[in-house]
């Protein structure tokens, strides 16, 4: 058996699947506070409590690798005895705008996206570093390591861990794998980029240098074994592991021309692509995926949070959302809702809020609200889809997943808005799954993945649909007004 992990904005998931057929055997969660700063000791919490909710971990488990799938960026900062600094800063704090800012200046966006495939925005780890240095900059000579989330949680299933806590603050035992690492802003796409460190950090190359970076782990490789602890056992296989995305790349087994958009937390458009890309219009993230190829990603942070805002507006649940959205014709009759509730990555609008337009008597009725709600959410999507088209990607499956998939209103006019048809696969732990995937990989040293049969899900919805010009037009007319 195998177990993947998914630590996520929100929870830690654990799935327990076999090694050879992928099928699935146990599996549990836990909840942990979210928001935009986290103390790390909250995902180790949630994973002890998942773990067991899964059957637990320990020697009778028969689970013989795990690897971890993490919410990408977190920054984790160590001290040289393992010690947490202070919270981790998350993908979807915005304090670090202006450092984003700050650094695109310093280098422009053409030479960030040739260096590092990215140019950085808020969610980037390098511009945490630089709001940092910046604002605490007395932290900055305290700082022996720095982590992502999956970094911090496999290090801790590991069984290394701060000093205070009587674990071994190994800081050389830290792994990561290429698709997290090419989330930092210093990760060259094949080699770290002291250089880059040095610049989001404000100290010299010469003390970069010294700072402990975690070992990027091949896809496939093992990053080790566990040293044994209370949870977790000696001597069990460490995957890699990745940030969750690729997770869920490799969960749902895409390939090239395959484009998820994942409606979760944030709303994440992406790719496989055979090529690195360097979009300098910052609108595509060109990361590295979980296999050894690349993951462009478009990822919006206003994506299920609009449905929970339109919900909580208008005092209804899921279903009452989508019968009440489904209940107004197609744009709304003319109410747009730009959806940048919580500031915007793509575009890249930190400072953006949300904002009706086009309200009248006409259309001030709760339906007209819950379909302008979620138009523009979709609409939001929508514009990440063409920017990853825009940067070579093909279109071939989209497939909607996310909690946000679920709703029946989102379904039905996914495909109008998006322009294609829509595939929603059967709901699933995509990232934990991946991650067991990997883990699955890692224990038998395989030059692939291992082909997993599946089939504990339903089966795949297709939805085909008209697509619907007006909706985009209308939006596209008051998207920068937002
Ligand atoms: C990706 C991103 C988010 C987080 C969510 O760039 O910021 O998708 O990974 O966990």
């Amino acid at each position: 058996l195998v177990a993947g992990v998914d630590s996520s904005t929100q929870s830690c998931k654990v799935v327990v699947r076999d090694a050879e057929t992928g099928a699935l055997v146990r599996s549990g969660s836990a909840s942990h506070p979210d928001g935009t700063e986290v103390h790390p000791d909250a995902w180790w919490d949630a994973f002890t409590v998942a773990a067991a909710a899964a059957g637990g971990l320990g020697a009778d488990s028969g689970v013989a690798a795990i690897a971890v799938g993490g919410q990408q960026h977190g920054m984790v900062l160590l001290d040289a005895d393992g010690e947490v600094l202070r919270p981790a800063l998350l993908w979807n704090d915005t304090r670090s705008g202006e450092s984003a800012a700050a650094l695109v200046d310093e280098l422009g966006a053409a030479a960030w996206a040739e260096a590092v495939g990215s140019v950085p925005v808020a969610s980037l780890t390098v511009t945490k570093l630089r709001w940092v240095a910046d604002h605490e900059p007395d932290l900055v000579g305290r700082i022996a390591a720095v982590a992502l989330p999956h970094d911090w949680l496999t290090w801790r299933i590991a069984g290394y861990g701060p000093r205070s806590q009587g674990l071994e603050p190994d800081l050389g035992a830290l792994t990561t794998d290429r698709s997290d690492a090419s989330g930092t802003g210093y990760w060259g796409l094949d080699a770290y980029r002291r250089d880059l460190l040095a610049r989001g950090l404000r100290v010299d190359e010469a003390t970069a240098e010294r700072i402990v970076l975690p070992r990027v782990v091949g896809p496939g490789e093992a990053a080790g074994t566990t040293q044994g602890s209370e949870t977790v056992p000696a001597g069990i296989v460490l995957g890699a592991g990745a940030g969750d995305n690729a997770g869920a790349a490799l969960g749902l087994g895409m390939s090239a021309g395959d484009v998820a958009i994942s409606i979760g937390t944030s709303g994440v458009v992406s790719a496989v692509a055979d090529r690195p890309s360097a979009d300098a219009s910052g609108l595509v993230n060109g990361f590295a995926d979980a296999t050894g190829r690349y993951l462009l990603l478009g990822v919006t942070l206003n994506a299920s949070r609009v449905l929970d805002a339109a919900r909580s507006i208008l005092g209804v649940d899921h279903v009452g959302l989508s019968k009440l959205a489904l209940g107004a014709p197609a744009g709304a009759d003319g109410l747009v809702l730009v959806p940048y509730l919580e500031g915007e990555r793509t575009p890249n609008r930190p400072d953006a809020t949300g904002s009706f337009h086009g309200l009248r008597l006409a259309n001030a009725t709760p339906e007209h609200v819950a379909r302008a709600s979620v138009e523009g959410m979709l609409c939001g999507l929508a514009d990440g889809l063409d920017a990853l088209v825009a940067q070579g990607a093909e279109v071939g499956r989209l497939l909607l997943i996310g909690g946000g998939a679920r709703s029946e209103a989102v379904r039905q006019l996914a495909p109008s808005v998006f322009g294609r048809p829509v595939e929603v696969p059967p709901p699933g732990e995509y990232v934990a799954d991946g991650a067991a995937r990997q883990a699955a990989w890692a224990l038998a040293g395989a030059a692939e993945p291992p082909v997993w049969t599946g089939g504990d899900g339903g089966p795949t919805l297709t939805f085909d649909g008209e697509p619907t010009p007006v909706v985009r037009e209308q939006y596209a007319a008051v998207r920068d007004l937002g």
